[in-house]
């Protein structure tokens, strides 16, 4: 049966239309709205203005007078920058099925809106506005600090130029920007968020699709913290090589449990030895057995985060497999995200049951998971933006502890690796063996910037 994401389903096509001044996370948000629907298979796209400016102007003599409203040429320049974005997103619309696309700029007068929402309106597109108001100055020192003086607009100028040369160009905007009010704008669909999430205003939210993209920037925050990632420890299956299951921990396995408070200290470091974490588990006796060494109060078992039912395939190992269904073992190696063992789950399945969890981890501060291979792939996966057809192939080892630090456009990945063996799980494609061929690339290390630090 084929498998319709809700885009398929309400036939919708939105253009996300940012809205705020300068260095208040609109690109930020509208790139983590992009990784999520892409996640979820929601053909979604994001059109920076900066990039379009940038390309047609240059950068070598951008300043704040650039952006002054009564600076005619730099006016000129910006025109085209939003009309390049737009036709390009149209474009998309239109050639490539796209289904979100987000227009990334201030967008901050209602006479730069006004055209947007009727071009939208021609297209049979609907507009959601979604603004960023912040006026709490210390943050937007904060971001200007984090992300601006390290911008494209800057390469080569010093921090205090860049600093300063940037709060000017936003009090440029100032004099022209219009905020979004429930008054002048109530025929308008849109999101008000002030002041990171301290207040929301919503207005005329009305599809689904709209209202799945208001949940998830409802959840959002911007304090610093961490997600840990860990498989079990080795299990009696694994040793076998049987998948699915409800095994104990080998000895090894065990080994690794004992083993793991250590990796955590080491892995928050000296200074933040302290911090508390919050721990999720599966409800299956291995990942809980891995989670019972660790000394923190807060453990939480969650359905959502057991193994990939492997249905008619569950104990059996991948040699069995190939023996008795080769056409299942062939489909599956031919599409593994899509195809569902008989009875059971597909990872494109697991993709839905997690999005609850996903939603909360956007909420909580640090957290640890002790999950499963395909689970972990899955979550991975949203975290790094690794795409579907490559993510159930990711070489997630046991006896492995990965940390995720995000930030403002990127996350950092460092992995602890405990000194207890374990055996591989890994099944390349074409092989019902396991273990990573000498030749197979380990796609999650070749895509990332991952810090190994030392065995442990
Ligand atoms: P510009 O208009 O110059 O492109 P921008 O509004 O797109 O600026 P970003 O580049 O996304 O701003 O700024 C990222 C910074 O904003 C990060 O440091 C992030 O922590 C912070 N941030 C994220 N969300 C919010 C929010 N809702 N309000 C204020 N700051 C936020
Ligand atoms: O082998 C361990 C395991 O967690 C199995 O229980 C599960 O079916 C499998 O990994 C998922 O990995 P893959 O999707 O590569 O078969």
């Amino acid at each position: 049966m084929p498998v319709y994401s809700i885009s398929h389903v309400e036939n919708v096509r939105v253009c996300v239309v940012m809205v705020g001044l300068p260095a208040r996370g609109k690109s930020l948000i509208a790139q983590k709205i992009v990784r999520y629907l892409s996640w979820l298979s929601i053909k979604s796209k994001c059109f920076n203005v900066g990039n379009y400016r940038r390309e047609i102007a240059g950068v070598e003599d951008i300043n704040a007078e650039f952006f002054d409203p009564n600076n005619k040429e730099g006016l000129k320049f910006r025109r085209e920058a939003i009309n390049l974005a737009i036709q390009d997103m149209m474009n998309w619309f239109s050639n490539e099925n796209g289904v979100v696309g987000i227009l990334d700029a201030t967008n901050s007068t209602r006479e730069r809106r006004d055209r947007i929402l009727k071009l939208c309106r021609e297209n049979l597109i609907e507009p959601m506005f979604l603004e960023s108001y912040c006026d709490d100055q210390d943050l937007i020192l904060q971001n200007i600090l984090d992300v601006k003086t390290t911008s494209p607009d800057y390469v080569d100028k010093d921090i205090d130029f860049a600093t300063s040369d940037f709060l000017k160009r936003i009090n440029y905007y100032e004099q022209t920007y219009e905020t979004m009010d429930q008054k002048t704008d109530s025929e308008l669909t849109f999101i008000k968020l002030v002041n990171v999430n301290t207040q929301i205003i919503l207005n005329r939210i009305e599809s689904y699709l709209e209202s799945r993209i208001v949940y998830y920037v409802m959840n959002l925050h911007i304090k610093p913290r961490c997600i840990w990632l860990s498989r079990h420890g080795e299990s009696a299956y694994n040793l076998t090589g049987q998948i699915g299951g409800d095994s104990d921990l080998s000895d090894r396995g065990m080994r690794y449990a004992k083993k793991l408070p250590e990796l955590v200290l080491k892995s928050l470091g000296e200074e933040n030895k302290h911090t508390n974490l919050t721990i999720w588990t599966s409800t299956l006796k291995r990942t809980q057995q891995t989670a019972s060494f660790l000394p923190y109060k807060k453990k939480l078992q969650w359905k959502a985060l057991d193994e990939l039912d492997a249905g008619e395939c569950d104990g059996m190992t991948y040699e069995e497999i190939e023996k008795e269904f080769p056409e299942d073992f062939k489909a599956r190696d031919d599409d593994k995200y899509e195809y569902r063992y008989k009875g059971g789950e597909s990872y494109r399945d697991i993709v839905i049951r997690l999005e609850p969890i996903i939603m909360e981890l956007e909420r909580q501060e640090n957290i640890l998971i002790i999950t499963h291979q395909a689970v972990l792939r899955c979550l991975y996966a949203y975290f790094m933006n690794v795409p579907q057809e490559e993510s159930p192939w990711m070489s997630i080892p046991l006896h492995t502890l990965i940390k995720l630090e995000p930030r403002a456009y990127s996350t950092i990945v460092s992995r602890i690796k405990a000194d207890i063996p374990a055996v591989s799980t890994y099944k390349e494609k074409g092989t019902s063996q396991l273990g990573e061929s000498i030749t197979g690339k380990n796609i999650s290390k070749s895509r990332d910037l991952i810090k190994d630090s030392d065995v442990v």
